[in-house]
């Protein structure tokens, strides 16, 4: 990419950080995979985050996460705890016509590192197009993370709006083909919700078989 256009990126995605609106979280339906997830899209470059979960009342559980962003955003992620440090990140990106999602984790505001309790695993409907990148996977050890020395924090299953934080950059990941590259600082992020307890379905491990054969 020329700096012209990581220019033009940065443009189009800045400014965001001043109103980042984050829609309420609502239920969206893959029409492709049919399966169903909490939503909300957040920020002008309008990337969507969603989660789906097995119908469980106790932590920890499983999840599906998926994460839809225009190609002006060369990397997005998501923060489980709401905010950057501490706490269980997922940043995702296009490679190809498919992505990579990487397991990081962050103690000061600087680049994340690899974080080794949660693994994910990218699934069907990792695609990109001529105008968006979406990421499909399974996340299992997102949950709950022990943190600042033995903290421990769960997501609660049953809670109508769990507190979420999203960052994005303009600027590529060093190797997109490999999920411990390096990457550079966001131009924007901000916090939203989803409805958990409205993630939940019965239909949890017929989504992982449709989503994986
Ligand atoms: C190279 C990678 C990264 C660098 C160098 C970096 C650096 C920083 C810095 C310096 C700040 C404080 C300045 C500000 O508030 O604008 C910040 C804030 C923030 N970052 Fe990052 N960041 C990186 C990756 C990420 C990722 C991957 C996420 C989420 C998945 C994230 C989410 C946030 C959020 C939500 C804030 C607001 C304050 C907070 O929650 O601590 N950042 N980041
Ligand atoms: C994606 O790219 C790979 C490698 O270039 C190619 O083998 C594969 O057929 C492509 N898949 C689709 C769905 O376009
Ligand atoms: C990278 O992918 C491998 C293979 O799926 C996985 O074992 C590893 O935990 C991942 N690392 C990160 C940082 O996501
Ligand atoms: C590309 O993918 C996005 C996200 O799924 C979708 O909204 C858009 O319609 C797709 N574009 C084309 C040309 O298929
Ligand atoms: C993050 O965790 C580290 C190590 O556990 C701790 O020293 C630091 O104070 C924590 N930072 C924040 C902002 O909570
Ligand atoms: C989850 O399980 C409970 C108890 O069996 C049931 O009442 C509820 O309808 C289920 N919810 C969903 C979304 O499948």
């Amino acid at each position: 990419m020329g700096l012209l256009q990581i220019a033009a990126a940065v443009m189009a995605l800045a400014g965001v950080t001043l109103s980042a609106p984050a829609t309420p979280s609502t239920i969206y339906c893959d029409p492709e995979s049919e399966v169903c997830y909490s939503s909300s899209t957040v920020g002008i470059a309008s990337i969507s985050y969603r989660l789906a979960i097995p119908n469980v009342t106790v932590t920890p559980f499983d999840m599906l996460l998926q994460i839809v962003a225009p190609k002006t955003a060369q990397w997005a992620g998501i923060a489980f705890g709401g905010h950057m440090i501490n706490n269980t990140l997922a940043i995702a990106w296009a490679n190809g016509n498919t992505s990579v999602i990487s397991s990081r984790w962050a103690s000061v505001h600087e680049i994340p590192e690899p974080y080794e309790a949660a693994e994910y695993t990218v699934l069907k409907g990792s695609v990109t197009n001529e105008t968006h990148w979406t990421v499909t996977a399974l996340c299992k050890g997102c949950s709950t993370w022990i943190h600042d020395g033995g903290s421990k924090t769960v997501l609660d299953p049953n809670s109508p709006s769990i507190n979420l934080a999203w960052a994005a950059s303009p600027y590529p990941v060093g190797d997109p083909a490999d999920n411990y590259t390096m990457l550079a600082i966001h131009s924007e992020h901000g916090t939203f919700s989803l409805d958990l307890a409205a993630a939940r379905t019965d239909n949890f491990d017929s989504y992982l078989k449709t989503l994986t054969s």
